[in-house]
């Protein structure tokens, strides 16, 4: 009792001090580019917004509804007179840059885009208690610290990849997903809708993608090449499709949705099977890995599929980019396929430079979805792979197997966007106590890696303004529900959104973890689950696995374990 009486006793004390001391009352992820720190607050309970003149309308709903629920989660209604929250256009700030000028008497917030007043809004809810997440009033000490902030970000590229193929992502984590992106200043959301284990978009053209292609008779257990036997599958509406984009727009957030193309499409050849070299009925892929079963460039009706199905996506999807995949592409069925071989012909390829006169056969593939995109006034990006051979000018590439693919694509002028695996995969593993993690890929990205990773490492000298941005990818073999990509996503993804947002000497991996107390506050109130493990707890809550040795996990049977083990 006595304990809990001195406890009250210290928060009152360290509430009613709060406006003298903030320097523990500011942290923010990702951290701002300058932020100096006065001693007066602002109370912002019942404080009007005063919007200037000329700011965009989108941003101007976004100052509203912030507005509107200040007065929710407050309590308090607006109070004339009160100290303000006064919005600007500063047409002179760069893309999404704002800065905030807080004293007693409100807080000044300028900025050029909508971006710029989501973010200046994002930092705001950031130095409020988290109880501003919610949507209930609640007695909180609800005031600002008086802060100058100027901040903006180093990449315009900040992006996360989702894979809803290898186990579907319902719509409302996707949802949750942005509103956590937005948090952590993200805003590019590449969506991985399409690959060997599912199609997930619906087509109005091609109704069986979805009618077959959505839907697998099994899904591979662990990596043991065995499946388990249980239909899975689902997809997305065009209706539910355009809902997200333009709930993600409103947030600041483009959706770039990635086709896989040449490769990954056997969900596509189960469903259209003379989209293959061979034309025979093949299976939605249930294991893991790469199939050969793709598609068949030989065949101009294929190339009548991808425009047809192309058109339908950039009619869902208005962003700039559109990523074709492009990855591991095995060429077997083209060798051994007559019509492959007649196409390679009639272009006159031939194995040249140590790539196969197959490889420059998907570089033809690569050329011609370019100019169906291009034709529409879209851009392609592509894995690194579509370097191999030779690449049409104004492709955009993705450097995913290390850096190599960046720093190549650099040196013959392409722009990219790095994602290099061994810092940018959250789906590795994330400690070392494998057997106390959720089965996933086998490599090991701790947090700290994670966030050390510096995107001008390895690039020569003015390479720096062909890197778009950078990029973290969620593969989703292993996270068969949300909890499971919930607890390989942080707190992995909030130490990546500095590598995206702060300049290189802005980032400090010590200052990082003391804000990421706050942010972990934050993750609950968002009610996401997030991996613990540096706070010394392995595995997920409420989830404690048995310790197994390597042969009991190979020999498990899988149908009979708690899901976490899956
Ligand atoms: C990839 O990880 N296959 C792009
Ligand atoms: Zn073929």
């Amino acid at each position: 009792m006595k304990s809990i009486q001195l406890i009250v006793i210290a928060s009152v004390i360290a509430i009613a001090s709060a406006c003298k001391d903030n320097s523990e009352s500011v942290s923010i992820i990702p951290e701002p580019d300058s932020i100096s720190i006065g001693k007066d607050c602002f109370k912002v309970a019942g404080a009007p917004s005063i919007v200037g003149e000329n700011i965009p309308a989108s941003a101007v709903e976004a100052i509203k509804d912030f507005s509107n629920h200040l007065q929710t989660v407050t309590g308090k209604p607006i109070r004339k007179n009160a100290p303000a929250f006064s919005y600007k256009l500063d047409e002179k700030l760069a893309p999404e840059a704002y800065t905030i000028e807080i004293s007693k008497k409100g807080a000044i917030i300028s900025a050029a885009d909508l971006n710029g007043f989501l973010y200046a809004i994002q930092s705001l809810k950031q130095m409020l208690p988290t109880a501003v997440y919610g949507n209930t009033a609640s007695k909180e000490n609800w005031i600002l610290p008086a802060v100058r902030i100027q901040d903006g970000p180093r990449f315009a590229y900040r992006g996360l990849m989702l894979d809803s193929s290898r186990h579907f992502i319902p719509a409302e984590e996707v949802y949750k997903i942005i509103d956590l992106m937005l948090v952590h200043k993200m805003n590019r959301l590449h969506w991985h809708l399409t690959d060997d284990q599912g199609w997930r978009i619906e087509s109005k053209k091609y109704p069986r993608l979805t009618e077959i292609g959505a839907w697998r008779n099994g899904t591979e257990i662990q990596r043991r090449k065995v499946a388990d036997g249980i239909r899975y599958g689902g997809f997305y509406t065009q209706d539910q499709l355009r809902a997200i984009v333009k709930y993600a727009a409103a947030r600041g957030i483009t959706i770039v949705p990635e086709i896989d193309i040449p490769g990954h499409t056997t969900a596509a050849v189960a469903s259209y099977p003379e989209l293959g070299c061979s034309g025979k009925q093949v299976e939605v892929r249930q294991l893991w890995g790469i199939s050969e079963d793709v598609l068949c460039p030989g065949k101009e009706s294929t190339f009548e599929f991808l425009e047809g199905i192309l058109t339908e996506l950039m009619d869902i999807f208005p962003s700039e980019y559109i990523h074709i995949g492009g990855d591991e592409c095995p060429k077997q069925s083209w060798e051994n396929c007559p019509r492959c071989q007649a196409r390679i012909r009639q272009l006159g390829l031939r194995d040249k430079d140590g790539f196969s006169a197959e490889h420059y056969l998907q570089n033809y593939v690569t050329a011609r979805v370019q100019k169906i995109l291009n034709d529409h006034g879209r851009k392609i990006i592509g894995w690194d792979e579509i370097l191999e051979g030779e690449l049409a000018k104004g492709a955009t590439v993705m450097s995913w197997r290390g850096t190599k693919g960046g720093i190549e694509a650099i040196g013959k002028g392409f722009d990219v966007i790095m994602s290099p695996n061994t810092y940018c995969y959250i789906n590795y593993f994330q400690t070392k106590e494998r057997d106390k993690e959720p089965r996933r890929n086998g490599r090991y990205l701790p947090v700290e890696q994670v966030y050390g990773y510096e995107p001008s490492d390895g690039i020569p000298e003015n390479g720096m303004e062909h890197i778009l941005g950078v990029q973290c990818n969620l593969w989703g073999e292993f996270l068969p529900n949300t909890t499971h990509l919930e607890y390989q996503l942080l707190p992995r993804m909030s130490a990546f959104s500095e590598v995206a947002w702060c300049r290189k000497d802005n980032k400090d991996y010590g200052r990082f973890l003391t804000s990421l107390e706050h942010m972990t506050g934050i993750y609950k109130a968002l009610d996401f689950v997030y991996c613990r493990y540096l706070w010394g707890y392995v595995g997920l809550p409420g989830h404690e696995l048995p310790a197994r040795s390597k042969e009991e996990l190979d020999t498990l049977d899988y149908h009979k374990v708690p899901y976490m083990e899956y």
